[in-house]
């Protein structure tokens, strides 16, 4: 049990110190915070709530959300072959951008513990599925297994081991070629353009190396912050944790598969326990967000954070960050490490095999930062070296830009999202 308690005292620091390391400075949105997560009943009934009620009710929030802002809002499910059933969401034309059949497609793909969320919480003008919208596209958002729109099974139950069974392999394998077969049948188009955050842009990579013939349905692929090599990856927690985490006979061993981060268990804990202003623990809590994404104090607008908060972490299996781990403790981009008994029965062979990232040919834009702690410059510097069609390369100029800012950074248009735009234009 000594390993139960190392590792959910991982995931309180991580996610806890995520939450208050946004409110630092920030006495308004803390008090939001705060009053959410003592409203106990409603916590308590949320985390009761699994399976289609609680993706309905997501679902009606970010819908909420975006129509607010006079934007057209879709919610769509697919199934994928080994049976998950995710929720992808669509904005098909703007305010600004009247519908218009065969509008160009762009798939937006969110990163670990995120959702379709990321791209449209910073509102129009900032969120990125806004301003691709009002420049004319067919804006879809994917969501993958364990989210909380993709929380559902067509026979295992959400809350079963069996349901958290997977990692980012199974999203790159199953989930992403699901998605885009059905944007692809629903807007009778031959291919899109992919825009993945992190883990949604590394899995494009399994995806397309192990079911290359997806490759030609990728117009054009924009990776930001691709997580795929990790051996570099500069948050010292990680570094620390990843020998321990990426051991992962103990963990199944002990625990089985599971959720991590329970989205709102953990948010009330967030709001609730270690981060309050008062408590002691709460400057520590400030600076681990930093540890985690990297330190840039300025650029991160604070305005959004309780909404941040209200939908992050969006679920994920522990098998998810296992599969990292293992990643930063061998340097190698290759599918799940099971241990020598189970890689001889799956893979036949005693370690399991590396992507053949010789099989992408997507053509490839990667968007990477000096100030990233989770995804290095060495990293990038490698995976390009094993990719054959990378036809643009960006380190984003400020030095301080870090993980999560490709997402909310306040300067994220001119530093990141000016250079997409135009990419993408090329290609449409
Ligand atoms: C922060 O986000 C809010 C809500 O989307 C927005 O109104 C505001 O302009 C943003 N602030 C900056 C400095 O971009
Ligand atoms: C889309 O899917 C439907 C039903 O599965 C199928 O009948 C149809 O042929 C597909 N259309 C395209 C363009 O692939
Ligand atoms: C696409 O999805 C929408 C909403 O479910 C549906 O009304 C429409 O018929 C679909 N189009 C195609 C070509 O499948």
């Amino acid at each position: 049990m000594l390993r139960f308690v190392l590792l959910s005292h991982l995931a309180c620091i991580v996610w806890s110190s995520t939450a208050a390391g946004y409110l630092y400075d920030s006495n308004l949105a803390l008090q939001d915070i705060e009053s959410d997560a003592i409203d106990n009943g409603r916590y308590d009934q949320e985390v009761d709530l699994y399976g289609q009620e609680e993706i309905d009710r997501n679902a009606q929030k970010i819908q909420e959300r975006v129509t607010r802002n006079r934007y057209p809002f879709e919610a769509h499910s697919v199934q994928t072959q080994d049976g998950y059933i995710l929720g992808l969401h669509r904005i098909p034309y703007s305010p600004n951008n009247v519908p218009a059949p065969g509008k160009p497609v762009i798939f937006l793909q969110h990163g670990l513990l995120c959702s379709s969320n990321d791209w449209i919480l910073a509102g129009p003008a900032k969120g990125l599925a806004y301003i691709l919208a009002d420049l004319g596209y067919d804006v879809w958002m994917g969501n993958s297994r364990g989210n909380s729109f993709s929380k559902n099974h067509a026979w295992l139950h959400p809350k079963s081991k069996s349901f958290w069974d997977f990692s980012w392999h199974q999203i790159g394998y199953y989930d992403l070629p699901a998605m885009i077969d059905y944007v692809l049948n629903n807007t009778s188009q031959a291919s899109l353009n992919y825009v993945g955050h992190s883990q949604g842009a590394g899995s494009v990579f399994v995806m397309t190396s192990l079911r290359p013939e997806y490759n030609q349905k990728i117009r054009s692929m924009h990776a930001l912050a691709p997580a795929a090599f990790m051996g570099n990856v500069q948050n010292p927690f990680l570094r620390a944790l990843s020998p321990i985490l990426s051991k992962v006979s103990f963990l199944n061993k002990v625990l089985g598969s599971f959720e991590f981060l329970p989205s709102t268990a953990t948010k009330k804990l967030a709001g609730s326990l270690l981060c309050k202003i008062e408590s002691s623990f709460q400057p520590v809590c400030a600076n681990i967000l930093f540890l985690i994404a990297g330190y840039n104090h300025d650029n991160l607008n604070r305005t959004i954070f309780p909404d941040i908060l209200q939908v992050t972490p969006a679920g994920a299996s522990v098998n998810q960050i296992v599969h990292y781990a293992q990643g930063v403790s061998s340097g190698k981009f290759r599918q799940y490490d099971y241990g020598v008994v189970k890689n001889m029965l799956v893979y036949k062979s005693l370690r399991p095999p590396d992507y053949l990232l010789g099989k992408v040919t997507a053509p490839m834009h990667l968007y990477y930062s000096n100030n990233d702690w989770l995804v290095a410059v060495k990293d990038i510097q490698i995976l390009a070296s094993k990719l054959q069609n990378v036809v643009y390369s960006k380190m984003v100029p400020d030095m301080t830009f870090n993980h999560l800012d490709f997402l909310w950074g306040l300067n994220v248009q001119e530093m990141v999202y000016d250079d997409l735009v135009e990419n993408i234009r090329k290609y449409t």
